[in-house]
């Protein structure tokens, strides 16, 4: 195992939020948009063991280090669920199990199709773990400024350290997702080739597999629809534009232009974001003070 890998699962953890001032939320509720962002996140961060499930599927399941990894990335990802549903909670919404029954009861017949088409694509290519590991990148990437977005947004106390939190975990996945796509994409041409072609037929923003298009709509607008989400949508583009044979896809920058320009009647309000603040970097191009600090964790 890679010294970085093995740093990553010896220093995993639950989640810390009981030190937090939950209580917050009733003198300080968050805004209808802010919730609604967080019930999305809470439900996708519910649904890692059903993406972990696909995973361990495929030929993945037989890497050790990878494994490593999934354990404890299931882990953590299961708390950064229960932090949410803690939120929604604190303002009369369902959270947890209760929730993730619903969500889960939404799947498709095809839902339960899944494993076994992904134990046959991998049984076909041994590259099919690039394409996951890349795709995972992309997703923790995604993830990481969606929270970073709904950080800035939403300007409440008590969520932002919440977040932050979580997107200093989420910074170490993105170091354990990138530093496998890099690797098996840097020794494999094939690897390449099927990654991008993957990426680019049936890549989409992480959850819109799991929720309702108005909600991947309105997430997009709300934290991606302006100025400040679609510079962010284009740093991480910028990313999977330097792992090995991927240039130019432009993945995030057009999922979120697709979903901010939706059709949402119900889509609720665009960004409530501060006119001004410390987390903002004044050149769009450049990753902010946030994302900067989080995005490289270990
Ligand atoms: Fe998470
Ligand atoms: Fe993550």
């Amino acid at each position: 195992m890679s010294s970085s890998t093995d740093a990553l699962v010896r220093r995993s953890e639950r989640l810390r939020t009981d030190d937090l001032d939950l209580g917050a939320f009733a003198r300080h509720p968050l805004d209808p948009a802010t919730l609604r962002c967080l019930r999305y996140m809470h439900d996708v961060e519910g649904h890692t063991a059903c993406y972990l499930r696909d995973l361990l599927a495929t030929r993945a399941h037989r890497d050790p280090e990878i494994t490593a990894f999934l354990a404890c990335w299931g882990y953590e990802e299961h708390w950064h669920g229960e932090a949410l549903a803690d939120v929604l909670r604190a303002h009369g919404q369902d959270g947890g199990p209760d929730r993730l029954r619903l969500v889960r009861a939404r799947l498709g017949r095809f839902d339960a199709l899944r494993p076994a088409a992904f134990t046959a694509l991998s049984a076909l290519s041994r590259h099919l773990v690039a394409v996951h590991m890349t795709w995972g990148a992309v997703n923790e990437w995604t993830t990481q400024a969606a929270y970073a977005r709904l950080l800035d947004t939403a300007d409440h106390p008590v969520l932002g350290e919440l977040l932050r939190r979580i997107m200093r975990q989420e910074g170490r996945h993105i170091d354990f997702y990138v530093g496998q796509a890099r690797r098996r994409l840097t020794e494999s041409a094939a690897a390449r080739r099927l990654t991008r072609a993957a990426l680019a037929r049936w890549w989409a923003p992480v959850g819109s597999g799991v929720m309702p298009a108005r909600e991947v709509a309105f997430l997009a607008r709300h934290l991606f629809g302006d100025d400040e989400g679609r510079a962010a949508a284009r740093r991480i583009d910028r990313n999977v534009d330097r792992l090995p044979g991927q240039g130019g896809l432009h993945l995030v920058e057009r999922a979120a232009r697709a979903g901010a320009g939706a059709q949402t009647p119900d889509a609720g309000p665009t960004s409530t974001a501060r006119p001004s603040g410390p987390e903002r970097s004044t050149d769009p191009e450049r990753p902010t003070t946030t994302e900067r600090e989080y995005s490289h964790a270990c």
